[in-house]
């Protein structure tokens, strides 16, 4: 049989190095986990979602998600918020820090969203949204994306129909969560309503997205759905080799699962430039304690391991506890 194809994906005449793209995820997707997602073949990255309000009022927590590194190429600067005022200033802010891709979060379910209007409220109006992309599209002059979910509930579904108004207001990209605002994250991502969408707007480069834990699942995703590329959340978080296997595959090479050296070589970096971005000790904790359980998962004794290096309460200490176990896992 021959290997699975990808496709290319194109947005303004410039195209991507590869069709697989790193989700904007809150919490997840900063500047190390993009870094790795980058470094392992992601052809994109995004930020996670930065309020509009909170850039525009120069805070020091959204200026903070726009820190990034010549390593990690072309950054998709994400923003929520529900008034196309302030989109449109938040866009300009984007704009003036250097940035040329800029997403609009259509999709977030989060009830602190919604109360805002922001996120996948702006799908219960389709109709109000010519405006406010306009209002984007004339205060961003480089690439203007957005990422929806399928509607509001099965009730509503609308994504074909935003899809084909951000055509007509000049949007270049359009990302497809396969699941309603309702669904939150149950049941799974439904292909043939991503497919919909891909044949609603022929002219614009569409990323299929949802559920993606593995190469299999990306090349079955574009095959039904005909999608110009894949975005991975969840499937990428401590798994950034998903990009690197999924491209080997494509390109009939192969692609072992990483060693256990190749594991504490990804978790060495990521831990320090964790300390370089994160100033809150608790939060870098927490994210060492993420990556240490991520990347020592399916290792032999990898769950007894966790129980005991997980106990400790001190990062330092659970980072020492994580390169015995990987050492001791490449000699054996
Ligand atoms: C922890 C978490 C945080 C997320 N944050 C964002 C976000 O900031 N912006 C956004 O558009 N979607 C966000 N999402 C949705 C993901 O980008 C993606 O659409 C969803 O997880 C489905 O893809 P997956 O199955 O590959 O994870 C988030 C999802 C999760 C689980």
């Amino acid at each position: 049989m021959p290997p699975p194809s990808l496709p290319e994906c194109r947005v303004r005449g410039r195209r991507l190095p590869s069709p697989l793209v790193f989700a904007p995820l809150s919490g997840v997707s900063n500047l190390p986990a993009r870094l790795l997602a980058r470094e392992a073949g992601a052809g994109l990255v995004f930020t996670e979602t930065i309020s509009a309000r909170a850039l525009v009022e120069d805070r020091p927590g959204a200026r903070r998600k726009l820190t990034t590194d010549p390593g990690e190429g072309r950054l998709a600067v994400q923003l929520f918020g529900g008034e196309a005022d302030l989109l449109a200033e938040g866009a300009r802010r984007v704009a003036d820090a250097g940035f040329d891709w800029l997403d609009l979060n259509l999709g977030c379910p989060v009830k602190k969203f919604l109360r805002a209007g922001a996120g996948s409220a702006l799908l219960r109006e389709p109709a109000k949204l010519a405006p406010l992309f306009r209002a984007l599209r004339s205060a961003f002059t480089e690439t203007v994306s957005i990422k929806i979910r399928l509607g509001w509930d099965a009730a509503h579904i609308v994504a074909p129909e935003v899809a084909r108004i951000a055509a007509a207001e000049g949007i270049d990209l359009v990302t497809v969560h396969g699941r309603t605002r309702a669904q939150q994250y149950r049941g799974r991502a439904d292909h043939a309503a991503i497919a919909d969408v891909v044949a609603a707007v022929p002219g614009l480069p569409v990323l299929a997205n949802g559920d993606v834990r593995s190469p299999d699942d990306a090349f079955t995703l574009l095959r039904h759905t005909g999608a110009a590329g894949v975005m991975i959340g969840r499937g990428a978080v401590g798994n950034p080799w998903i990009f690197a296997q999924t491209l080997a595959l494509a390109a009939n090479t192969p692609c072992p699962e990483p060693s256990a050296a190749h594991r504490l070589d990804t978790l060495e970096r990521h831990v320090a430039w964790l300390a370089h971005v994160i100033d809150d000790p608790d939060a870098r904790t927490a994210q060492v304690r993420r990556y240490v359980a991520a990347y020592s998962k399916g290792l032999p004794g990898s769950s007894r391991f966790r129980e005991n290096a997980l106990a400790e309460a001190c990062p330092d200490r659970i980072v020492a506890l994580a390169r015995d176990f990987l050492i001791r896992s490449e000699a054996a």
